[in-house]
């Protein structure tokens, strides 16, 4: 159990008594002992009593002999608390000794649907779907790793009005032409090239609805044709998602077309509801409480004027697939902030249907957009939205340079390794490490920085534990005694022990950042402590001690890691 969990529940009994009411006395990390609380200052006003007397009332009844070296009442009120060097030690001991660092597995497993990436077929996938990608793999491998049930779901554009010009596009090109468009990846340029015939050419314009019309209808040979757009697309994606190194595969592939024929159905069970009123031609739901700027009723169109169902309709019938029949009690919906109301609205009319509840919630886990160094979208120089893969290769070719500049005697393999290791590192660090409902800035030379808070920054700190390890010779059995008298051991001790706490956090709130700062925090503790305390000529057991710490360290830093999406060189 954390340390602040721990003195909390020796604490709260105490306050409660000495209130005469529940208090939930707050215990933080603090400069002056390892721990305080100023419950006592909240209580004085109420209480009426000065918070000195109230704190030392509070200690007096207090069971914290086991636990803590030292208690004391400070300044105005505060609870001081030191934590007994043994204590600690033994619990740094547990934590080496425990394969899961101290995180145990999830008491209640959930069935955790998770969405995100999402690209659109025949289209270029753009920073957002980065973001989605980076940040839904992140949560697959955190949920995983707590034992629940997590169903990856890749809600691909692979339906709608845009196909009928894509695949009259594909019967002009040819289809081995077409192929060889889409397979190096120049779905930007196919779809555009569509697009200028359809806006230009009534010809053209005829023959896109015939086929959106064939295809829905089910003709076999524009379904044909269909496939082999998505299949080509999904292809590139692939190669997309190998290089960021996701655990996104082509199994999880489920298209808004895998919804079509559940559409009417869904329709037709809100209208049986009562849930639907026809406005201006189209079916809508309003659900309470969305109004526009004018105040009116906000409509989430189900059924368009002309019979065809959208985006929404499809996000209803996958909701009510996933709580109905996948069985999830929790669904995450990756997808950029200007899609905030969209689902907002969504879960409001499931909710209204009993398809979400006290049974099943969902969230919409939005995020900023990635912004240049102007400050600006991100644009490329011809003022095009940047290509994901581009951005993938120049951080990969920018980390091996870096690679090789700081270290020119690396062969040319482990520089390469490196490189991609760190470059992809980098990229996705950057991006977990803000909070996701900000925009951030794609600055190189900061991500890439081998200080800050950085991935090349903890990707170094784990290799330095690895190599004290390396240099060690001999091999520390978990079951070392650890030994802490240096206050930037025990400061490394107890970041080591809030390990278990970042990780619950982030799992109810999927706040990425949260868990990268932690990261760094334990990196700059390591880093404190291997300058301070001598790790390999230190003797005996405080070698044995220090040798564990590091070890330990260094298992920290790389799941933690590992549950970002990001690897670790054993060298750097
Ligand atoms: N294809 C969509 C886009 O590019 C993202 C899909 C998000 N998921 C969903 N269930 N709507 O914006």
């Amino acid at each position: 159990m954390d340390l602040e969990r721990l003195l909390t529940d020796r604490l709260t009994p105490a306050f409660t008594a000495v209130a005469g009411e529940p208090v939930a006395p707050v215990v933080r990390r603090s400069s002056r002992a390892d721990f305080q609380s100023d419950a006592a200052l909240a209580l004085a006003r109420r209480l009426g009593r000065p918070p000195r007397e109230i704190a030392g009332a509070v200690l007096d009844r207090a069971v914290l002999d086991d636990v803590c070296a030292a208690v004391e009442v400070s300044g105005p009120g505060f609870v001081n608390l030191t934590i007994a060097d043994d204590a600690l030690a033994a619990m740094v001991a547990a934590l080496a000794g425990d394969d899961r660092l101290g995180v145990p597995v999830a008491a209640d497993p959930e069935t955790v649907v998770v969405d995100y990436s999402g690209p659109n077929v025949a289209k270029e996938m753009h920073v957002g779907h980065l973001r989605s990608t980076v940040i839904g793999d992140a949560a697959v491998r955190l949920l995983g790793w707590l034992g629940h049930r997590v169903v990856r779901v890749n809600h691909l554009g692979d339906w709608g009005t845009p196909f009928g010009m894509l695949i009259a596009h594909l019967v002009d090109l040819g289809e081995a032409g077409a192929a060889q468009e889409l397979s190096i990846g120049d779905l930007d340029g196919f779809y555009r090239a569509a697009r200028s015939k359809f806006d230009a050419d009534p010809e053209f314009r005829a023959r896109a609805r015939q086929q959106v019309v064939a295809l829905q209808g089910g003709d076999q040979e524009a379904r044909r044709l269909w496939r082999l757009l998505v299949a080509q697309s999904q292809r590139y994606f692939l190669t997309v998602y190998r290089l960021l190194d996701v655990t996104l595969t082509e199994d999880d592939f489920r298209g808004e077309s895998a919804y079509d024929d559940r559409l009417g159905t869904v329709v037709a069970d809100l209208d049986r509801l009562g849930l639907l009123t026809d406005s201006a031609g189209a079916t809508c739901a309003f659900p309470p409480g969305f109004t526009g700027r004018d105040g009116a009723p906000l409509p989430l169109i189900v059924r368009k004027g002309d019979g065809g169902y959208g985006y929404p309709a499809t996000d209803l019938a996958a909701l009510r697939l996933r709580t109905g029949e996948l069985g999830a009690t929790r669904l995450l919906y990756v997808v950029g902030l200007p899609q905030r109301q969209h689902f907002a609205m969504v879960f409001a009319v499931a909710g209204q249907a009993g398809w979400l509840g006290p049974q099943a919630r969902a969230e919409h886990l939005g995020f900023g957009s990635v912004l240049g160094p102007d400050g600006r979208m991100l644009r490329s120089r011809a003022g095009e939205s940047v290509k994901l893969v581009d951005l993938l290769t120049e951080a990969v070719t920018r980390a091996t340079a870096l690679a090789r500049t700081k270290n020119p005697e690396l062969d040319e393999a482990s520089a390469a390794e490196i490189g991609r290791v760190v470059g992809i590192g980098a990229i996705k660090y950057a991006d977990l490490s803000t909070d996701r409902t900000r925009d951030y800035v794609l600055d190189w030379e900061r991500m890439l920085a081998l200080d800050g808070n950085t991935a090349p920054y903890l990707q170094y700190a784990y290799a330095r534990t690895r190599a004290v390890s390396r240099r060690a010779g001999t091999q520390v059995g978990a079951d070392a005694r650890i030994v802490l008298g240096e206050p930037a051991e025990r400061a490394l001790a107890f970041e080591l022990l809030g390990f278990a706490a970042v990780v619950d956090e982030v799992a109810r709130t999927a706040e990425f950042h949260h868990l990268a700062g932690y990261l760094h925090r334990l990196a700059t503790r390591f880093s404190a402590f291997y300058e301070r305390c001598p790790v390999l000529r230190a003797d005996g057991e405080l070698r044995a001690s220090r040798l564990l710490l590091t070890e330990l360290t260094g298992r920290t830093l790389r799941q933690g890691l590992h549950l970002l999406g990001i690897r670790t060189v054993e060298r750097m």
